[in-house]
């Protein structure tokens, strides 16, 4: 006989309960809740991307060109795909290969381009869905997923190239971060990067390799979990509904209405300082939580159940690699840095001014009795806290891009001279 059932297994009104908010599904809020949010820097909203491909105004879905490449003609890069993937990208003895319509348009005597099409056999496009970082597309079929395309043409600060080293490095750090697994911290998840194609270095001498690819991201975040949730992306928190300028930030509809600074501390703000000083100090990772950089992982009634971090190309600081004893492993020479200037420009402004700043006037806008430093003080606390001698590493002054630029074209940076004022 089965024992009766204790009142114990009735499950709590709280994960049943409907939702206190309608959130609409990722892809909108990638494109259509980004409204007003570029205007960290003289850069932020500018792009030359075409009017067609663009994520906010331009065709909501749009044709991937694809071709099929002899596997030996490529470099290819794994991290334990989702077979789903790898049978999609890598099948048999060859390796898919696609290229934004715009490069084909625009550039179709490109000599990567060319070797695509001369060595490659043409296959049917993908359809897909540009994310807000534009040269992130979802594929609309079969395991969730999206391609980070090589991209070179301007959007905000940088050209968007995905040269062969940068696709080898993601891959690499998409592996040890699924082996670190957040360092036991259970609110820290990310989208793995699981694959990448590139072309083999051809070019001699000196000269930086231009042959590019693409990387296939995991849209299922890591750690995989059971249950129903949803992503939002940080800046849809607080950015403007593209087709409803009047509608409510979602932060406003998400928050504790009795105590919005004590939500978005602990359950946003907190949490991230927490991810960015344990990946910096447990791997040297940099990450860049700004607002597109981030995610909310939400469950069925509206709570964050953990934080996503998106986009692996990390700068590393080899000291503390170093200082911890960790191998090179197989990391190439990528976005490493001997000193604390990047850290600062991703934690000191990505993170602190191009994320939480837009979080607290959002609250502060509404609830007139905050003030900015409601919400610092905490961040600098927990920063001191977790990480006492950071600055053994970190510049004591802010560091950010200046208007110089590189042989490549990559922005340098420069002492701002400021005080940092999250940390
Ligand atoms: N609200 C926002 N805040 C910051 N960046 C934004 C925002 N909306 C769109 N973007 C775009 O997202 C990109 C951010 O740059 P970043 O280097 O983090 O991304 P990426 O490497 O191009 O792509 P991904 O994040 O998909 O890996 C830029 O192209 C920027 O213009
Ligand atoms: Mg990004």
């Amino acid at each position: 006989m089965l024992p009766p059932r204790l009142f114990t297994d009735i499950p709590v009104l709280e994960t049943v309960r409907p939702p206190r908010v309608a959130v609409p599904p990722l892809p909108y809020l990638e494109r259509y809740r980004n409204e007003g949010t570029r205007t960290y820097s003289v850069h932020a909203a500018y792009t030359e991307c075409r009017p067609e491909y663009q994520p906010t105004i331009g065709a909501a879905e749009f044709d991937l060109p694809a071709w099929e490449l002899p596997r030996d003609v490529v470099e290819v890069y794994r991290a334990d795909p989702p077979a789903a993937l790898e049978a999609r990208y890598l099948p048999d003895d060859r390796a898919m290969f696609v290229v934004h319509p715009q490069v084909v348009a625009d550039d179709p005597a490109e000599p990567w381009l060319a070797r695509t099409a001369k060595l490659g056999r043409s296959r049917p496009p993908l359809r897909v869905s540009p994310g807000s970082s534009t040269r992130t597309l979802f594929v609309l079929d079969g395991h969730p997923h999206a391609l980070k395309v090589h991209f070179p043409y301007r959007v905000s600060r940088y050209g968007r190239r995905m040269r062969d080293e940068v696709v080898a490095q993601a891959v690499t750090v998409s592996g040890e971060m699924q082996a670190w697994g957040g360092g036991g911290d259970p609110s820290f998840a990310f989208l793995r990067e699981v694959i990448g194609v590139a072309h083999p270095r051809t070019e001699s001498g000196e000269s930086r390799g231009e042959n590019w690819g693409y990387l296939v991201r995991d849209l299922r975040p890591f750690p995989y979990t059971e249950g129903e949730r949803q992503l939002v992306p940080g800046f849809a928190l607080y950015g403007r509904d593209r087709f409803d300028p009047g509608v409510e930030p979602l932060v406003v509809d998400l928050a504790d209405p009795a105590d919005p600074l004590g939500w978005i501390l602990q359950h946003v703000m907190l949490p991230t300082v927490r991810h960015w000083i344990r990946c910096y100090m447990e791997l040297g990772f940099i990450l860049e939580p700004h607002g597109q950089n981030i995610l909310l992982e939400i469950d069925g009634s509206g709570a964050v159940r953990r934080l996503v971090h998106r986009d692996l190309s990390v700068g590393i600081d080899m000291r503390r690699r170093r200082d911890i004893g960790l191998p090179d492993g197989g990391l190439n020479e990528y976005n490493r840095f001997e000193d604390g200037a990047f850290a600062s420009i991703a934690y000191d402004r990505f993170v602190g001014g191009h994320f939480f700043g837009y979080l607290a006037r959002e609250l502060m806008d509404r609830n007139p009795r905050l003030s900015i430093e409601d919400f610092r003080k905490p961040c600098r606390e927990e920063f001191g806290r977790l990480f006492e001698d950071h600055e053994r590493y970190l510049p004591c002054s802010v560091h950010y891009f200046s208007e110089e630029r590189d042989a490549h074209g990559k922005p340098l940076h420069h002492d701002t001279g400021e005080r940092p004022a999250w940390r």
